[in-house]
Formats: structure tokens, C-alpha cells, sequence
């Protein structure tokens, strides 16, 4: 295989080597972010499913840490350890630690690919979390099912016990169950089917988040994963939780996504976060190009709320703040345009403005949009001859947020639409785009969140302009870049 260096991300994370898929086991643990993650240690494709594993401060920089889950090898079986989570065990309920030392417990899917069985079981640490012992070889919830997977567990205060969400993946529901010792567990109830039912439900989970900032206004989100008509989908529910069930505000009636992109899936959030941040990260799920000596990349990391729209709730997704409050110990800001400057009809290259070059950049800018306005965004990506490029940015004429890859690399190679889009209206006129380009990935935030795109691209290595554009009148009002590229 070809090291394919020019598309590793510089702020996103990858494995040092080999393949990732989803993320797992998100905890805050120590005054640190830990992130498990499945993998293959061996292969730069997926199999052997074990735990990788790094941490970080910052949710930017990552210690890369040793496999602290292998799969689980016998001559007759060989059980792969598939996605789940981790919980700290704080009073020691499972009784795997210690009041004192509490122990990280585990909670995974066990996929026996010989038997054709996926069950639940745990593992802990007694080590923060960096290396784990199996409880046992028998599982803690067996079903006797081959598609029953991808657990998640989270401790419920009013009824004090821990509830787990886990996937009924060809009845596309979600179970929940509750234990008082992550040991025992009894069934509380079904969700679903419900919204999007064409494919396998996978990765389900479920989140409080407060309602348009005020911290005594609390709905629980449902999360799922499946693949969608254009690519992975995953789908939320907004609604109640009693500790036992779960009621959906739509009745299951509404398909609300997470990401308008074509790779944003098998997303998990970080359970005990300071200041009970509700941080979302989700695995950038492409195989359209080989990367080497890594195959697989997560997503910038969301932070999440909800709020009252004319529609109803609706899950707002900003970059993590804990990662922009970091982001200018790697990251040169350069303000590009402070007041308003028209773009009529025009396109004004941006690179000479660049201290830097290379696809590593975050751009911030604000557009003042009118009925005079077509089109307004980015050029990116884009080789010196103009030939191929990605167009991102606000369509005013159909109300939508877009990237538009119809003349990029992967124009064809698409799996799907080359153009992908979501609703999104102006407010006060104005439209906020926020365009993260890291090599080979590519996200779009517009209005503060309220909408996100995340998808991959893999230009060139001479593909490197950047140009801001208006097709009829628009203007820009505030810009600015966050350059995390070698000095030019
Ligand atoms: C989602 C998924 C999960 C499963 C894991 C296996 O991408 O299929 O349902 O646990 O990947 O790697």
C-alpha cells in the first residue's frame, strides 16, 4: 500500500496505524478524555475487533495507548469485541473494585463470527481504565440473537440504578434495560420501530440535554444509527425518559437526522463530562480511497443542546468548545475580513491572505444574505488550474446549506448524491457557516450548529486554493481562519 500522508487529519483523530470504525467507550475519566475505539490492531481494514484506545486534555492532541480490549481467542470460538461503553463505577456497585479504587466497568457486545451470536458482556479496570480483565465467558444478557448489539450505559439517579440502551438491530428497536450492579439486568421496556426502518438499527443511545440553555429544561434525545437512503444515517427522538421507558414527543412519525452527510455515523457522546457537557463524536465512515498506515477518522467532536424552533425541538451540534478554547495551541488565527466587503457575482481568492498552505483549516464567517443572493460560500480544495475543486456553502434560491462535489476527486467516486444538502433558513438576513477542512475531511456547520454536513473528500496535493464566491449579491460580514498547517 501507497502512506498516503496528505490525507492524515491534523486536528481529528486516527489510529497511528490500522483501522478504526466506531468510537466506544467515551468516558471522562482523571481529568481526561478517553477514547476506546473499535479496531483492528493487525490490518488496515476491519476485523479482529478489539478496543484501541488514547487519550487526551483537549479533545485535539491524543496519546495513542496500548489495545486495552483484545478480541478473545479460543481453538473452538473466537469472540470479537464489538462497540459498547464504558461507565466509572463509582460505588463500586458491581463490586469489580473498591469503594477507595473504583473500577471502569466495559459494557460491550461479545460477536462470536462462528456462531453467528452476539451477546452483552463486561469487562473492568482496575487501572483507569488502560488495561481490562473479562468478568466472565459468559455473557450478562444472551438472547441467543445474532444481531443484538452495541450497549450503552449510563447511571440514572431518581430510580439509582444503571440503564442500558442496546440494539434489536432487524427489529430496528432498541431495548432498554436496567441493573442495580452492571451484572444483573432485567428488561424495562421496547422503543421503536420508529422513524427511519429501512436498514438495521445499530449503536442506540440515550442523552438528557438541556432545552435553549436553561439548565432546568430537560429533554432525553434517542440516538441510532442505521444506513440511510445516501449513506449512514443517524436519526434522533426527542421526548421523555422515566427511568423506564422511553416516549417519543413525535410518535416515532418524524426521520430528524443528525448529519446531512454521507459518513457521520455510529456517533456516542462522553458520559461524566465537566460541567455535564453532552459532547457527541461519531465515526467518518468512507471507503471510497484507501488511506495508509491508517484506515478510518472521528469526527470533530459536537457539543449538544436542543432547541425550540418553529418545527418543534430540534438538536443544535457546535463544534466542542473544548476544542476551540484549545484549538490556539495548534492554530494560527488570521482575520480575514472584519466589516462588510459585497461579493457580487465574484470570486476573491483567499490564499494570498493564508500565512500558511495546506488543507488543515477552520473557517469562521458570517454572510449577509438578501433576495438578491444565489449562492455564497467556498471554493476549496481547489487545483491551480481550476479544474477540480468543492463548493461549499449557503444555496439562498432553495433555502439550503450545501457541499457541492461535482467537479472534486471524488466526483467519480461517489457512493451517492454529489451534492449534499439541509434545510437551513437565514436569521436577520444572515447566514453563519463554519467550513472545517482537515486533509481529507470535510465539515460544514451552518447557523451556529443547527445544521452540520461531515463528509470526506481526498484532493490533491497540489489542491490547495481557497476562494470565497457569491453567484448574485451577497456580502460578507465577518471572517476569520484558523490555520493548523506548516508555515508556508
Ligand atoms: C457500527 C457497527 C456496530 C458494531 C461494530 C462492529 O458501525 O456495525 O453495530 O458493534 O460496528 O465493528
Amino acid at each position: 500500500p501507497v502512506p498516503t500522508p496528505l490525507w492524515r487529519p491534523q486536528y481529528h483523530f486516527t489510529p497511528e496505524k490500522n483501522w478504526t470504525n466506531d468510537p466506544n467507550g467515551l468516558l471522562f475519566l482523571n481529568g481526561e478524555y478517553q477514547l476506546y475505539y473499535q479496531h483492528n490492531p493487525f490490518e488496515n481494514k476491519w476485523g479482529h475487533m478489539s478496543w484501541g484506545h488514547a487519550t487526551s486534555k483537549d479533545l485535539i492532541s491524543w496519546k495513542h495507548l496500548p489495545v486495552a480490549i483484545p478480541e478473545i481467542v479460543h481453538p473452538d470460538t473466537t469472540t470479537w469485541i464489538y462497540s459498547g461503553s464504558a461507565v466509572l463505577d463509582k460505588n463500586n456497585t458491581s463490586g469489580l473494585g473498591t469503594k477507595e479504587k473504583p473500577p471502569v466497568v466495559a459494557i460491550f457486545t461479545g460477536d462470536q463470527p462462528k456462531q453467528h451470536k452476539e451477546s452483552q458482556f463486561i469487562a473492568y479496570s482496575n487501572d483507569n481504565g488502560i488495561s481490562f480483565k473479562q468478568y466472565s465467558s459468559t455473557p450478562v444478557i444472551d438472547l441467543n440473537k445474532s444481531d443484538f448489539r452495541d450497549p450503552n450505559v449510563f447511571w440514572y439517579e431518581p430510580t439509582r440504578q444503571w440503564i442500558m440502551t442496546v440494539s434489536m438491530v432487524n427489529e430496528h428497536m432498541v431495548r432498554i434495560y436496567g441493573s442495580s450492579n452492571l451484572k444483573d439486568w432485567t428488561k424495562l421496556s421496547d422503543f421503536g420501530p420508529a422513524g427511519y426502518t429501512r436498514n438495521g438499527w445499530e449503536c442506540p443511545s440515550l442523552l438528557p440535554l438541556v432545552v435553549d440553555n436553561d439548565p432546568k429544561k430537560v429533554k432525553w434525545v434517542m440516538f441510532v444509527s442505521s444506513g440511510g437512503d445516501h449513506g449512514p444515517l443517524i436519526q434522533y427522538f426527542v421526548g421523555d425518559f422515566d427511568g423506564t421507558t422511553f416516549k417519543d414527543d413525535n410518535a416515532g412519525k418524524l426521520v430528524l437526522p443528525v448529519d446531512y452527510g454521507d459518513c457521520f455515523y455510529a456517533a456516542i457522546a462522553w458520559r461524566d463530562a465537566p460541567q455535564n457537557k453532552k459532547i457527541l463524536l461519531g465515526w467518518l465512515q468512507d471507503g471510497r480511497r484507501e488511506t495508509y498506515p491508517w484506515k478510518g477518522q472521528m469526527s470533530i467532536p459536537h457539543d449538544l443542546s436542543l432547541k425550540t424552533t418553529d418545527e418543534g425541538l430540534r438538536l443544535v451540534q457546535e463544534p466542542s468548545s473544548v476544542v476551540t478554547k484549545a484549538m490556539g495551541k495548534y492554530a494560527a488565527q488570521k482575520v480575514l475580513l472584519t466589516k462588510n466587503l459585497p461579493i457580487n457575482d465574484t470570486r476573491i481568492n483567499l490564499n494570498k491572505e493564508r500565512p500558511y498552505s495546506g488543507n488543515s483549516y477552520w473557517i469562521n464567517a458570517e454572510f449577509e444574505v438578501t433576495k438578491d443572493t444565489k449562492k455564497v460560500g467556498f471554493n476549496i480544495v481547489e487545483n491551480p488550474d481550476i479544474t477540480k475543486n468543492v463548493n461549499v456553502g449557503y444555496d439562498a434560491e432553495n433555502g439550503q446549506l450545501f457541499i457541492d462535489c461535482t467537479i472534486s476527486e471524488m466526483g467519480n467516486k461517489s457512493r451517492q448524491n454529489l451534492t449534499q444538502t439541509a434545510p437551513m433558513k437565514p436569521e436577520n438576513g444572515v447566514v453563519k457557516i463554519q467550513v472545517l477542512v482537515d486533509n481529507s475531511s470535510l465539515e460544514v456547520f451552518g447557523n451556529g450548529g443547527e445544521k452540520v454536513i461531515s463528509t470526506m473528500i481526498y484532493p490533491d496535493g497540489n489542491a490547495t486554493n481557497l476562494s470565497v464566491f457569491a453567484e448574485g449579491k451577497a456580502a460578507i460580514k465577518w471572517m476569520n481562519i484558523w490555520d493548523f498547517n506548516q508555515k508556508k
